[in-house]
This record gives structure tokens, sequence and C-alpha cells, in this order.
């Protein structure tokens, strides 16, 4: 089955009852048995639910894969593949990682003894070099939230199989339409499907998703046991996404080719990235291992901190907002908004300059999205 009828037609099965097309939202906490010990495959919604499991089959087929798991939220879920491992174990991880993320291994995870080092990961060799005795997982983002480095996957996949570590990658920005790190070598790919999976602004969750019975075993356990989970309406919403996730991400690429080459050609734009650009330093890379570089740019502006609020207070099309991935073009500054916390030697020795902003490119037209940009920057 080729994607585009896999993203309509996965997991789905007309009703049995009703025959209704679409998969019914089994809003509820609990199953009733029809005799001690007799139930029809569910008990209790935290352990498992019908529209939950029909969203967890067709993230899984449409990532290449055999099991999903599905969360709460993306920090629930790597929250959930970090419970994989013991007090003790150390991770290799992307230096780039969105900040949740480094927030939660940082702050609340290095408490029940975990350790991290952080690496360049867009070069492979670094996550060789920090690999130590008791590493037991690489954790990878890409692209990265909010520079967009790109990691070569293969290569990282062989150095997991030769050390024998597990390989989890956060395919967020890529979504499975342009990236299935399953054919990498990796053993976990996550989503958080607040994102592109279910696209609309519409929810916040998250997904895992795992060849290995034996992960698949243990995370479901995970789920089970810490109760992470999404409420069935939120599962079957984003079902509802995911069936024209291919169209909107190709929509979303060709519009972010478009407005990165754009920026590119801007006076008051120092440099722009994007993995679709020949500028960008893994341009090879992305190339090779992505069918499309999906709809995320960060461009660095000329004139600091005043400029990058000026360009945030001019937009009017484009929505101040902190998330991404949805069908609204969306614009972050991060050095006011997202990391407006960290020292300013602290953001710009990880690249997160005062003139840096992300953008995540909508579906709308993209003269639209240009002209706004346009007026905006001609405020700076
Ligand atoms: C790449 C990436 N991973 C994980 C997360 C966390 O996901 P959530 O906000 O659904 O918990 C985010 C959120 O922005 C993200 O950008």
């Amino acid at each position: 089955m080729k994607f585009e009828t896999k993203v309509v037609q996965a997991g789905m099965t007309p009703d049995p009852t009703t025959g209704a097309i679409l998969p019914p939202l089994y809003q509820t906490a609990t199953y009733v048995l029809e005799e001690v010990g007799k139930d029809k495959g569910f008990d209790y919604t935290r352990s498992s639910n019908p529209t939950r499991q029909v969203l967890e089959e067709q993230l899984a087929a449409i990532e290449g894969g055999k099991y999903g798991v599905a969360f709460a939220s993306g920090m629930a879920t790597v929250d959930s593949c970090l419970k994989l491992l013991k007090a003790g174990d150390h991770v290799v991880c992307s230096d780039d990682v969105y900040g949740g993320v480094s927030r939660h291994f940082n702050q609340i995870l290095v408490n029940y003894d975990l350790h991290f080092t952080y690496v360049d990961s867009s070069n492979a060799a670094n996550i060789e070099n920090a690999i130590q005795s008791n590493t037991k997982l690489i954790w990878i983002e890409t692209p990265t939230n909010p520079l967009l480095k790109v990691t070569d996957l293969e290569a990282v996949g062989n150095i997991a199989k030769k050390h024998d570590i597990l390989f989890g990658v956060d395919s967020t920005f890529a979504t499975p339409v342009f990236l299935r790190p399953l054919e990498y070598g990796a053993d976990l790919v996550m989503h958080s499907t607040t994102k592109y999976l279910s696209g609309h602004n519409q929810l916040i969750g998250g997904a895992v998703i795992t060849n290995r019975e034996d992960l698949f075993d243990q995370l479901k356990f995970v789920q089970k046991t810490i109760g992470a989970v999404p409420g069935p309406f939120d599962c079957w919403l984003t079902i509802m996404g995911v069936k024209t996730l291919d169209l909107r991400m190709k929509k979303h690429a060709e519009n972010a080719q478009t407005v990165a080459e754009y920026l590119e050609a801007h006076p008051k734009v120092a440099s722009v990235t994007y993995p679709g650009l020949p500028s960008h330093p893994s341009y090879d890379v992305a190339k090779t291992q992505m069918s499309g570089f999906s709809g995320m740019i960060s461009f660095e502006l000329t004139g600091g901190i005043p400029a990058g609020k000026t360009v945030m207070n001019s937009v009017k099309l484009a929505k101040l907002a902190e998330s991404l991935g949805a069908v609204e073009t969306m614009i972050t500054h991060p050095a006011t908004m997202t990391h407006a916390e960290v020292p300013r030697e602290d953001r710009e020795s990880r690249g997160l300059t005062d003139g840096l902003v992300r953008i995540s490119v909508g579906i709308e037209h993209v003269d639209d999205i240009i002209a706004d940009l346009a007026q905006a920057l001609e405020k700076v």
C-alpha cells in the first residue's frame, strides 16, 4: 500500500455494529464484564481503549513499524521512553533537542541517577566519542527544534548497533511523510502528535513506534502503570488529522521552500536555516534521508532583539505562538519567548542568538505568508 493510501486507510475498518466509516469514539473509562474473567478485550481505559488502539495501529502503519503506543503528550512519550532505563544509565543526546526535553533530562531525570551527555549529533563521530560503558540510549532529534540540525540516522544507527545501545529518534519535525527512522535502524521513533500529526492546534498528544516486541511490551506496561494516556477524543481527533497528513505536509514543505528562498534573499535577514536550502550544513544528508524538508524555518535577523520584537509585533497573518506544525503559520522569537529565561551567554553558546526567529510555515497561500513577512520586515 502506498503511503498516501496508508494515511487514509491504515487501521480503518467499518464499525461492525453500524457500518460507520469512521472509528467510533469510545469515550468510556471502563467496560462491563460478561461474567468474572470474561471481558471483550478491554477492561479499563488506562490499560487500553478501542479508539486509542485504532490510533496506535494507524501510527505504527504510517511509520512502517509494528507497534504504536500513544501518550498524553510528546513529553509523556519522551518520559515513557526514558523509563526503559535504570538508575546509573547514561544517555547520549542531540545538543539542540527541544528545550522541554533537556529541561526534563536536566532537572528531573538526573535526580533519578540518569546521566546525560549532549553532543552536536549532526557529526555522528561526536556520538561515538561520547559513548561510555554505561551508555544505554542514543536520543536524536532530527531536524532539531529550533536550529534544524540534521543527523545522519544511518551513521548513528550503525554506531548504536555496534555498541548495542538503544536508538531513539524524535521525528516530530520530519513526520513519517518525509522520514521513517526505523528504516535507518532506530529502535524507537517518537512524535509530539500535538504538532503535524494532529495538525490543527487542537490537542496535546504523543506516541512512540517500534518494531521490537520487547520494547512494545515494556512501553505498554509503562503506559498502563503510570497512566499518562491520551483521552479517547484526542485520539479520535489525531486519527482524523493523520488522514490528511500527506497532503498537508507536502503543502507545508512547498510553502516553506518558497519562504526560505525569499528570506535568504532579503537584505534584513542575515542567514536562513532550512534543510531544503543548499546552504544548510547538512543539506546532502537531509536530501538523502528525507523525501521532503517539512515546514520549519529558522532565520537570523541582522538587528538582534529589537528587530525580533518588531517582526513579532508586526506580523498579522502569522500567529505569535509557541507551538508549531499546524495549518496556521506561527512565528516564535526564542530570545524573548521560549528561551527568555535562559541567560544570554548560554543562549548564544547554543546558537540561539538574539536575532533568531523560528517560523512554522502553514498551508495558507504562500503569497499571503510572504506578503505578511515582507510588511513586517519593512518595519525593522
Ligand atoms: C521536537 C519536539 N519534541 C517533543 C516536544 C514535546 O511535545 P508536547 O508539547 O506534545 O509535550 C516538542 C514540543 O514542542 C517538540 O517540538
